[in-house]
């Protein structure tokens, strides 16, 4: 495995590697079996796989947690290297962004709900990082995880709107036995905290069998997820919501696919979780857009 700092070389080995299919795998590190679930199918998929370590500043607001982000970029390298990894690209913040940006990104669509109600310009970092990303790599595919569906939702729009010639690859959530989410911020939780989040998934199974068996309205479906999470968590509920996917707009009888989405804020981290399913309550676990 190569290890790459510069943009300017990762833009040679592209143009080195013309004749060859690339798939990506962006991150910010602290990779765990999330990650590695996503660089084991784009080793799969593609001649040459990429992943880029890189903890955007951008995408983080004032009051979060950059400074602390969880970092290990020795372990990171040996496990990337492990899950068939040929190129990491590992820029420094100074590399990625050298002076202000003279151009602003913005989501318009989106963006304004789930995650991106509270965390104000959070997609907006998102979607500038990863159009500097694609435009250093130049993937054919880039994969991503519906951990992560709102992002993904975001993305998804990018790619569309300004034509990257890139597949979208959205892949399963991967999760502990217990069913909590795996995330780099999980390490933050308290032992207490460990034990009663394996509910965040519960809840939103619970939603999925009201929404399969009970044929209740949307609000009806949020608040027997609110009072599930309330009895079970001792964390506060950022949101529950239930809205179409893609498109994450409100549920009607027309929409095909759905998400139910949920973030609960323990202590010191915040935690998402997601079920996306179809009309007949079939769990969807990957897309490609
Ligand atoms: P990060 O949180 O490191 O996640 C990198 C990728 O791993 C994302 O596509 C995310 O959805 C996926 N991932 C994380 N946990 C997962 C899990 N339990 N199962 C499946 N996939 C999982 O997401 C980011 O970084 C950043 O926003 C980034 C896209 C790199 C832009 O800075």
């Amino acid at each position: 495995m190569k290890v790459i700092r510069t943009i300017k070389e990762m833009q040679q080995i592209r143009r080195d590697e013309r004749l060859n299919t690339i798939g990506f795998v962006p991150t910010m590190g602290y990779l765990h079996e999330g990650h590695t679930s996503l660089m084991k199918k784009a080793t799969a998929e593609n001649d040459l796989v990429v992943a880029s370590i890189f903890v955007n500043p951008l995408q983080f607001g004032p009051s979060e947690d950059f400074e602390t982000y969880p970092r290990d970029e020795q372990r990171d390298q040996q496990i990337a290297k492990e899950n068939g990894v040929d190129i990491l690209f590992l820029p420094d913040v100074q590399e990625m962004y050298p002076d202000e940006l003279k151009v602003n990104l913005s989501i318009k669509e989106r963006a304004n709900v789930l995650c991106g109600a509270t965390r104000d310009g959070h997609f907006d970092g998102v979607i500038t990082v990863l159009t500097k990303l694609f435009n250093i790599v130049q993937p054919e595919v880039a994969y991503f995880g519906l951990k992560d569906a709102q992002q993904v939702a975001v993305v998804a729009a990018l790619i569309n709107d300004v034509n990257f010639p890139i597949v979208l690859s959205a892949e399963p959530t991967i999760r502990e036995a217990d069913g909590l989410a795996k995330s780099s911020r999980n390490v933050y939780l308290s032992t207490d905290e460990r034990a009663e989040a394996k509910h965040l998934y519960k809840a939103l199974l619970h939603g999925l069998n009201i929404f399969i068996n009970e044929q209740q309205d949307n609000d009806t479906l949020i608040q027997s997820v609110r009072k599930y999470l309330s009895k079970y968590t001792s964390g506060v509920i950022d949101y529950v919501d239930f809205l179409s996917y893609p498109e994450l707009k409100p549920v009607t009888n027309k929409s095909e696919r759905m998400i139910l989405a949920i973030a609960v804020k323990y202590k010191q981290a915040r935690l998402i979780d997601n079920v996306i399913f179809n009309r007949s309550g079939d769990i969807i676990e990957t897309i490609k857009f």
